[in-house]
């Protein structure tokens, strides 16, 4: 079976020099579809020109909250033109990060919620970006329904317990390179505590290359490292993590295998 990257950056400048050379490697190493999620404005353009280019490629587009502060209500008009866009499978990512607090909570949380009205109206899944942060995610997750158009919370990085409220809601749990750090006790309790069926892959490139290349570019090529951590957590061949989280994807996405 492929391998699935749910979440991808390939528009990052970091790869301006060679992305086409490794995004035509990716094929020969089992990895056959792959999200690009778009972060800001400019970068949702960049997704668009992948997603027209290169057939495996699909599209997430919305905001980062670390990139809301100077948006304008017209942007959502822009955005939700872009989430017509036949390869647009999800808006994203969109969410709250609580790390740095350069951005008002109360400018995220606007634009969080305006961004899951967006996807409620076009009829997408989201993809979260949800950091220090999962208290308020959670709150307005519910109050805003989110589980009738369902997604994931990507790179997840909380407790079991938030676990067991994401998947209640019907949304998947993103697990990336740091399941695969020394350090991430509490994501592989989580991991053990979630059923495979609720899990995704991804690597959110150039970002949080798994062990032993913790600090690196990262790429797709890198998801066996990912797979092999989760087939050890769940005590289950590689091939079969691979297996289940394509079909995963395809659900969450709403695409055909
Ligand atoms: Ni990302």
């Amino acid at each position: 079976m492929p391998i699935f990257d749910t979440h991808a950056h390939y528009d990052d400048e970091v790869f301006d020099e060679d992305r086409d050379e490794i995004l035509a490697s990716l094929k020969r190493s089992n990895i056959e579809k792959v999200v690009d999620i778009g972060a800001s404005l400019s970068s949702c353009r960049r997704v668009k020109e992948l997603a027209d280019k290169y057939k495996f490629i699909y599209a997430a587009f919305g905001v980062h909250p670390e990139e809301v502060m100077d948006l304008k209500e017209s942007d959502m008009d822009w955005l939700k033109l872009q989430c017509r866009h036949k390869k647009c499978v999800a808006v994203g990512e969109i969410g709250l990060d609580y790390h740095y607090d350069d951005i008002p909570k109360e400018v995220q949380k606007k634009w969080f919620e305006r961004q899951l009205e967006l996807a409620r109206e076009v009829k997408k899944p989201v993809v979260i970006h949800s950091r220090e942060a999962a208290e308020d995610t959670l709150e307005i997750l519910k109050a805003y329904h989110a589980e009738d158009v369902g997604g994931v919370m990507h790179c997840f990085s909380y407790t079991k317990e938030i676990a067991r409220e994401v998947l209640k809601m019907g949304f998947y749990i993103g697990i990336g390179g740091v399941i695969t750090f020394k350090n991430a006790r509490k994501i592989k309790e989580a991991v053990a505590y979630a059923p495979i069926e609720s899990i995704v892959l991804e690597t959110d490139c150039p970002y949080l290359a798994p062990e032993p290349y913790r600090g690196s570019r990262n790429t797709s090529l890198n998801l066996p490292y990912i797979v092999k951590a989760v087939a050890e957590i769940k005590d289950m061949h590689p091939d079969a993590v691979i297996g289940i989280t394509w079909r995963n994807a395809h659900k969450l996405f709403g695409l055909k295998e």
